[in-house]
């Protein structure tokens, strides 16, 4: 079989479990202790560790116990919730600089933990972007965990909503999708608005190589 068709078969598989979200949660309280647990003692504390993030705040915690499968009506309590936390840059401009954008979209340090080398915490953060998501056609080494972004602006255009989506989707994944596989990275502190509006602008300025 193609590897085209075996994905799309995985696909499907995925969508038919998830049709019906358990109204119950998945992990009961025994085994969420022991999941707790098994992450506590995975990522010892060392010089440069921050293990803040460590901690599950409500979003992550109702997510896992629902292994991302949450009922309608949490969902829409996540999305609510998250898209409250969005923030915006100082001068209001959610279009930032392209070129920034690049750097930051690519650079790998998205502030890593429990790693034998851990992030220099003063050390600039980028967003990691290409762990899960293909953008300039030049890049060969990019993660398919996100759909592709390559084109994205062709594609959408650059108008206001689109700009805005952008930003806010990058800003916090889980305003849109409850329980999504993407970091929630300003919301997180791992970019700044002004980093978000540059990476914004790499995606959707004509300028930019993911659009030519
Ligand atoms: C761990 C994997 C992962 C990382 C890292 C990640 N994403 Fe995502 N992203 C996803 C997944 C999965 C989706 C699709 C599900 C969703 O929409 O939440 C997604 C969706 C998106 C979308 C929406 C696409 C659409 O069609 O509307 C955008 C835009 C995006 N990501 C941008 C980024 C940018 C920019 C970064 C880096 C700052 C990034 N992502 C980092 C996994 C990731």
């Amino acid at each position: 079989m193609k590897l085209k068709n075996i994905s799309l078969l995985a696909t499907l598989a995925l969508t038919a479990t998830g049709l019906g979200a358990a109204d119950k949660p998945v992990l009961d309280a025994k085994m969420k202790a022991a999941v707790d647990k098994m992450i506590a003692v995975s990522f010892p504390a060392g010089e440069n560790q921050d293990l803040s993030r460590l901690k599950q705040d409500e979003t992550i915690q109702t997510c896992n116990i629902y292994r991302d499968n949450v009922p309608e009506k949490l969902a829409a309590e996540i999305t609510a919730r998250e898209t409250k936390s969005i923030k915006y840059p100082a001068d209001g401009k959610l279009m930032g600089d392209w070129k920034k954008g690049q750097k930051y979209y690519t650079m790998g340090f998205a502030y890593r933990i429990g790693t034998v080398e851990p992030d220099d915490p003063k050390k600039d953060r980028g967003g990691n972007c290409y762990a899960c998501h293909a953008a300039e056609p030049k890049e060969v080494a990019y993660g398919t965990i996100g759909p592709g972004l390559t084109g994205y602006g062709k594609l959408r255009g650059a108008g206001d909503d689109i700009v805005k989506y952008t930003y806010e989707k990058i800003y916090n994944s889980q305003a849109f999708t409850a329980c999504s596989q993407m970091p929630r990275l300003g919301h997180n502190g791992i970019l700044t608005p002004e980093k978000i509006a540059d990476i914004t602008a790499f995606l959707v300025s004509p300028e930019s190589p993911v659009n030519k």
